[in-house]
């Protein structure tokens, strides 16, 4: 029997960040399929309500700025008051991927980074997990990324965001382990949504934003620590720090492996980057 208490998705709430495009989008949509009360957060406060109407009624979109812990809190506290219930399931997703030679990034480029995907996740796991142990149930989602696990040139402080993630996921599962609240880190490998359009990523694996959002919800029954999506990037990115670095070094280069630097569409790119640093 698992040490975690079940839960029955239908009815139950479940926040999701960065919930106004792409892989939040897709997972907000797949709970409300199974019943699920979802909230939306998003920066994007206005893209949020349009995307939670579409939804439909069990649904609200509203603003997020997962980087200011304050708004955090009041979108939770929104999200229970409108459910009318306690949270259940919190999915940390939001986040940014800027792309680029390390040595050519700005400051607030990096800042932005950790801000979003370090801070941002540690705000969601600090507000919503005292409550679900002190109710003794509940889980915990953080979308972190292979990039978690797996270097790229091109992505370094990216890299060093997800790493943080995971590692952080881990940590906390540990902690929280008699707790009935489970933690668990998503490891998409690249998803076809705007954070990675512009970049030829050649043969690494991609997948679409409903097969990330699928792996999330089957999370809430398997309560796995650690969950790659395809499935076999994780085995192949933990068993690649076995490999020889020269022999990795030939793998690596059939595979384009920089391309978040040299195979990068800039006509496409500039669009997501002029987004994200709101220029
Ligand atoms: N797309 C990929 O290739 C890929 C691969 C691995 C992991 N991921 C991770 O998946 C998650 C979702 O990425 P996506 O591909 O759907 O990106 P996306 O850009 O399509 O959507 C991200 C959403 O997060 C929102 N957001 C950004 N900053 C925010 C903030 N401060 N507060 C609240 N919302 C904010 C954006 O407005 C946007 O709607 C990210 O954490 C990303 O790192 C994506």
């Amino acid at each position: 029997m698992s040490k975690y208490p079940k839960i029955d998705l239908d009815g139950a709430l479940v926040a999701i960040s960065g919930a106004a495009r792409g892989i939040g989008l897709e997972t907000a949509k797949a709970f409300a399929a199974r019943g699920a009360k979802v909230a939306l957060g998003d920066l994007d406060a206005d893209l949020a309500a349009q995307a939670a109407d579409a939804i439909g009624t069990r649904a609200i979109g509203l603003a997020l700025d997962v980087t200011d812990k304050e708004s955090y809190r009041a979108w939770l506290a929104a999200a229970e008051e409108w459910a009318g219930r306690p949270l259940d399931v919190l999915v940390n997703n939001a986040g940014v991927m800027p792309n680029g030679a390390f040595l050519e990034q700005a400051d607030e480029v990096d800042r932005l980074t950790m801000d979003v995907n370090v801070y941002g996740v540690i705000h969601g796991m600090r507000l919503a997990l005292p409550g679900m142990v002190e109710r003794g149930r509940g889980h915990l989602v953080n979308v972190a990324s292979l990039a978690g696990k797996f270097p790229l040139p091109g992505l370094a402080v990216y890299n060093a965001s997800k790493y943080a993630v995971v590692g952080m996921t881990a940590a906390t599962r540990l902690e929280m382990k008699d707790t009935g609240v489970s933690v668990t880190a998503v490891l998409p490998s690249a998803v076809r949504t705007e954070l990675s359009s512009g970049i030829d990523l050649g043969v690494l694996p991609t997948v679409d934003p409903e097969d990330i959002a699928n792996a999330v919800v089957k999370s809430v029954r398997t309560r796995s620590g650690e969950i790659a999506v395809p499935g076999y990037v994780g085995v192949a990115s933990n068993a690649a720090t076995l490999v020889p670095e020269p022999i990795l070094g030939l793998v690596r280069r059939a595979a384009k492996d920089d391309a978040a630097i040299t195979r990068v569409d800039d006509s496409v790119r500039t669009k997501y980057l002029d987004r994200i640093l709101k220029k």
